[in-house]
């Protein structure tokens, strides 16, 4: 029973919607004015305008509230868009054929001397067709004889964390000029990298791990030790000629010690340099002679000796957190070559455990 009733309200709906979808699309101003019997009170001259636009403004006030026919109720359901097919019969609306076209600006004069514009439209406005005659979208003209002397670029690109920055070259200066500047494009350039701040603690190391990464500028800041890039060697690092040598690390959950060691076989080959409080670089084989020198225990084992010997070279003993500038100057400071750097990180109360972080600095 319900489902009968359903059916017929679908019928119902479907055949509302078809008919009136039929007569939108067909509508016929003669059907409509017959269909509402208009001349059969009065003339057409009582509807019509002075044109298609104000008859259909006429129609629609004298059935609006106050209207001539407000009170005509079967006339004043009328549409606009029967008041307009009404008016189209009335007055038909006149098409205007297109004769010419719009354009788009003309691009700058290429080298060989031509210019495009695109065709965007047609004239005059509202026209109907398409003009005979072709769209002109090329022409000869004379070449800028200005020279291009720089480049215009895009915006720079976000620091990255090895402190460097990139843009893309997408034009040249002045405007409209040919050829290409005589200098080289500047695509890249260093930049001040901060990390997103860390809340936490790193882990005092519980075994041994090494990580290694390209030289930055400034050290990056972070609590994980896969992510940290504790020692920064400044503007060096993106090809600037100041190395400014930094370490910041920590802070740690617990204490740790900390060694910097600077291999520079450009200096020496084959020996290492540790930072020593007090002494600033020292070489290792000065280390061991001096621990060798101090009068030791003869009871005592090499692995005391060892340990002796690792105090010795380290920087900062007992500490949660680095945050130093160890040197800064120019490139010419230093012979040219490779100094790989090694921050060392033990936990203070297992020295066996360790973070180690490679990087190097490259003097050219
Ligand atoms: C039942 C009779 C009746 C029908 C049907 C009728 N009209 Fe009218 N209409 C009148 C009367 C009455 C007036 C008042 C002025 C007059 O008498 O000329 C009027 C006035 C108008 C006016 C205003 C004239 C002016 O001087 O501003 C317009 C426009 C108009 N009718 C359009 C129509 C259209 C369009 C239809 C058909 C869709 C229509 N009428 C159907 C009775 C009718």
């Amino acid at each position: 029973m319900r489902r009968r009733k359903f059916l017929v309200i679908l019928l119902v709906v479907a055949f509302l919607v078809g008919g009136v979808g039929s007569v939108y699309a067909a509508l016929d101003g003669n059907a409509v004015m017959s269909q509402y019997n208009c001349t059969g009170c009065h003339g057409v001259s009582t509807i019509k305008g002075t044109d298609n636009a104000s008859t259909v403004t006429k129609i629609m006030d004298s059935i609006a509230p106050g209207g001539m026919m407000a009170n005509i109720s079967s006339v004043n359901k009328l549409t606009q868009a029967e008041a307009q097919a009404i008016a189209d019969v009335l007055f038909p609306p006149t098409t205007t054929a297109c004769t010419d076209y719009t354009y788009s600006a003309w691009s700058t004069c290429d080298t060989n001397g031509r210019q495009t514009r695109t065709q965007n439209g047609y004239l005059p406005a509202n026209c109907t067709g398409t003009p005979s005659t072709q769209p002109v979208l090329t022409q000869s003209c004379t070449p800028s004889s200005v020279a291009c002397t720089d480049y215009t670029y895009s915006a720079w690109s976000e620091c990255d964390t090895n402190g460097q920055q990139t843009r893309t070259q997408n034009g040249y200066l002045p405007a409209d000029c040919t050829g290409t500047p005589s200098t080289q494009p500047v695509l890249t350039q260093a930049c001040n990298y901060v990390p997103p701040p860390t809340t936490g603690t790193m882990p005092v190391p519980t075994g041994a791990q090494a990580f290694s990464y390209q030289p930055v500028n400034m050290p990056v800041v972070s609590d994980d030790p896969a992510q940290a890039k504790p020692i920064g060697v400044g503007p060096l690092a993106t090809g600037g000629d100041t190395i400014d040598l930094r370490v910041d690390i920590g802070p740690f959950a617990g204490p740790v010690d900390v060694s910097l060691v600077l291999y520079g076989p450009a200096i020496d080959s084959g020996d290492l340099y540790f930072i020593v409080p007090g002494v600033g670089l020292q070489r290792l084989s000065d280390a061991v002679r001096d621990e060798d020198r101090s009068e030791s225990d003869a009871h005592e084992g090499s692995h005391d000796r060892e340990r002796r010997l690792r105090d010795r070279v380290i920087w900062k003993k007992n500490v949660t957190s680095v945050n130093e500038e160890i040197f800064m100057g120019n490139v010419t400071a230093l012979p040219s070559g490779l100094y790989p750097l090694v921050l060392n990180v033990t936990s203070h109360d297992n020295p066996d455990n360790s973070y180690r972080w490679i990087t190097y600095m490259f003097i050219p």
